[in-house]
């Protein structure tokens, strides 16, 4: 059995629903008391738990008192009541115009606070890069704040949900730790730490007032050229729900709320199947079978939901053709029905947007009748709102799917405490870009580095003269990679946050070492040792899409060749360091190297590399992927690939 996930302040099991007495008698006491009669703005929060309790110890005799006029709280407001009946309770209450507010996310480019409050919407997201003011800390909290303000100010106060892609740390803001990504953790697979990250990322997010993360990711990546490739923790199911689990296990210890994406068999379409401009295999189709479909993609999400995870996101691929926007068996049937998921369904990004419907109606219709409960609309938001009430009003969506929708929002809404807590003060008070968050990060990335080959070169030693040429030597946005700070990531060496580059790790260590750090051309002479940095440009989703994942392709660094033509014009013994999102095609360059290293996207702590290099500590790390030899090798079970998965040389 997974693992229990625990909210803040205990167990959280979101299978059972226990109706109990005290439901009854607290609805009916709560109709005859003269609380806050319907319509009126309620006292929000109420006054406090005790005396709601206190009001409730009195109901039982309310019956043959005249009703006292009490500010006593609703049923929705009273924490002492069972989530069902307080989501009955409030659901009760709401318009039709309300509850479709409930199920639109808005982006925070096009809904003010103003918007949230006048359309009662549900939530707002900020997109990969959409960050507020200069990006700090500061500037994302007056944010957040202002928009829960505004949605406190409704007839009917439910806490908005604000939601962000903390990924791989808080990495839309400024001076935030951004971890390695995921497949540098399936590398490291180290569950234990994968706790303590989803405490440490929760901790930064609550800092700045957002509790909601688009993360994890359980993409099972199969084809290394997929632009999300990084974004998996490995192309093995159970892997990637050994790691997955802990870390929505952490996140939500910490405060935050997680989502399990992008549902489901993202990472199965097949190459050349997407349709998305420019795109190759992201946002592609799955075509296959049902088994495969379930024993790979499906796995992980089993487990996430028995624990109980909060949200779940559709995948924008396909499967054997079928959107999953609309794939009603799935959505439904299959993740509602047979698995039980009690928490709500958002979509992706404008996803209903590409179904094939004449009018964005008929695609709202078609995504919420499969299944969807929450639409991330972020331009269009008005628009599908209106789409839901008149789908009600028109008999295109049953109300009942309305109310279904609406309710599991309101369930997680109070399920994390956000009705009680809707500024998130009472969460723990953790830190923000902490020492302790980067020592955490800097041991997985150490943990990541996944030995390939070492003819003895390795590690460097007191004395020697190690020349460290490449462009992702010293370039923070590189071994970021994507979903840092920007949707795409950055690259240069301006550094737009706080971190440490490689090479500074490496001064570090080799000062620690009796070793020197060259960099200056006219030193090679003197050098004993090249280390060779090369890697990818930043990328995310397609634009990451690489026919060819070659060193010199459209998404190699650009210094890679002079870099590589130098390490091997030089004649001395070259230990290539590759920082990418993916295991690069290297057969070739493979050969001339003494030594080489995966470094993946270590993220802003990159100190973690230099250690393992200088022999501080050994290499852990283990592909959590085949490397193959060539593009064409992919996917072909008979063809033997570079390395195995599982692979990855110890070095004491
Ligand atoms: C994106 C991604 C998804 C992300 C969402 C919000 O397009 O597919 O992973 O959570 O939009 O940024």
């Amino acid at each position: 059995m997974a693992a229990k996930i625990t909210n803040k302040g205990g167990i959280w099991i979101m299978q059972t629903r226990l109706i109990g007495i005290v439901l009854i008698v607290g609805l009916i006491a709560t109709l005859l008391c003269s609380c806050t009669p319907l319509g009126a703005t309620p006292s929000y929060p109420p006054a406090s738990i005790a005396a709601s309790t206190a009001t409730a110890s009195s109901i039982t005799s309310a019956e043959s008192q005249t009703p006292a006029v009490t500010d006593a709280p609703l049923p929705y407001q009273d924490a002492s009541l069972p989530v069902e009946a307080r989501v009955k309770d409030l659901l009760g209450r709401m318009t039709l115009d309300e509850k479709a507010g409930q199920m639109i996310q808005a982006e925070r480019g096009s809904a003010s606070p103003a918007a949230v409050t006048k359309a009662a919407l549900g939530s707002v997201l900020s997109g990969g890069g959409s960050t507020p003011g200069d990006g700090g800390p500061e500037a994302w909290l007056d944010m957040t704040q202002a928009y829960q303000q505004a949605a406190m100010k409704c007839r009917l106060p439910i806490p908005l949900l604000y939601g962000v892609d903390a990924v791989h740390g808080h990495n839309n803001a400024v001076e935030a730790v951004l971890f390695p990504h995921n497949i540098a953790l399936g590398a490291a697979n180290s569950p234990e730490l994968m706790k303590q990250m989803g405490v440490a990322v929760a901790e930064e997010m609550i800092a700045t007032g957002i509790p909601w993360t688009f993360a994890p990711c359980l993409a099972v990546a199969q084809d290394p050229r997929w632009g999300r490739t990084y974004e998996s923790f490995s192309s093995d199911p159970a892997l990637v729900t050994s790691l997955a689990l802990p870390y929505a296990d952490g996140l939500l210890a910490g405060g935050a709320i997680p989502t399990a994406k992008h549902y489901v068999a993202d990472g199965g379409a097949i190459w050349g199947t997407s349709k998305a401009i420019g795109y190759h295999i992201d946002q592609g189709d799955a075509a296959i079978d049902e088994q495969t479909l379930r024993h790979t993609h499906l796995a992980p999400y089993l487990a996430m939901i028995k624990a109980g995870v909060p949200v779940v996101m559709v995948s924008f691929s396909s499967w054997n053709g079928v959107k999953l926007h609309e794939q009603k068996y799935l959505l439904t049937d299959v993740l509602k029905g047979e698995l039980g998921f009690q928490g709500f369904v958002i979509s992706d990004y404008n996803g209903i947007e590409q179904l094939a419907y004449g009018t964005l109606a008929e695609k709202v219709a078609a995504a919420v009748n499969a299944g969807v409960d929450m639409l991330m609309e972020t331009g269009l938001y008005a628009m599908a709102l209106k789409a839901i009430v008149s789908g009600v009003n028109n008999g295109m969506i049953p109300q009942a799917r309305v109310d279904d929708a609406v309710s599991r929002i309101l369930r997680v809404k109070f399920e994390m405490g956000l009705f009680e807590d809707p500024f998130l003060q009472k969460r723990k008070a953790g830190g923000f870009g902490t020492d302790e968050h980067k020592v955490l990060a800097a041991e997985l990335v150490a943990r990541s580095l996944v030995l390939l080959k070492n003819d003895g070169i390795l590690p460097f030693k007191a004395g020697q003269k190690v020349f460290v040429t490449g462009p992702a030597a010293d370039d923070l946005g590189a071994q970021c990679g994507g979903w840092s700070l920007s949707w795409q990531g950055w690259t240069s060496d301006n550094r737009k946050t706080g971190g440490t580059t490689i090479l500074a790790g490496l001064k570090l260590a080799a000062a620690r070492a009796g070793a020197e750090i060259l960099t200056d051309s006219a030193d090679l002479e003197k050098a004993d040792v090249v280390l060779l940095i090369i890697g990818e440009k930043p990328y995310a989703e397609g634009v990451g899409d690489s026919p060819d994942m070659s060193l010199t392709g459209k998404l190699a660094l650009d210094g890679n060749v002079p870099a590589l033509e130098l390490a091997k014009s030089s004649e001395k013994p070259v230990v290539a360091l590759v920082v990418a999102g993916r295991e690069m095609v290297i057969s070739d360059e493979l050969k001339s190297w003494n030594a080489a290293v995966m470094a993946w996207l270590p993220g802003t702590e990159g100190q973690g590399v230099a250690p393992a290099l200088f022999g501080e500590r050994g290499f852990t790390g283990k592909l959590p992927m085949p490397w193959y030899r060539t593009v064409e090798d992919i996917g072909k079970q008979e063809a033997e690939p570079l390395f195995p998965i599982g692979y990855g040389l110890e070095q004491k």
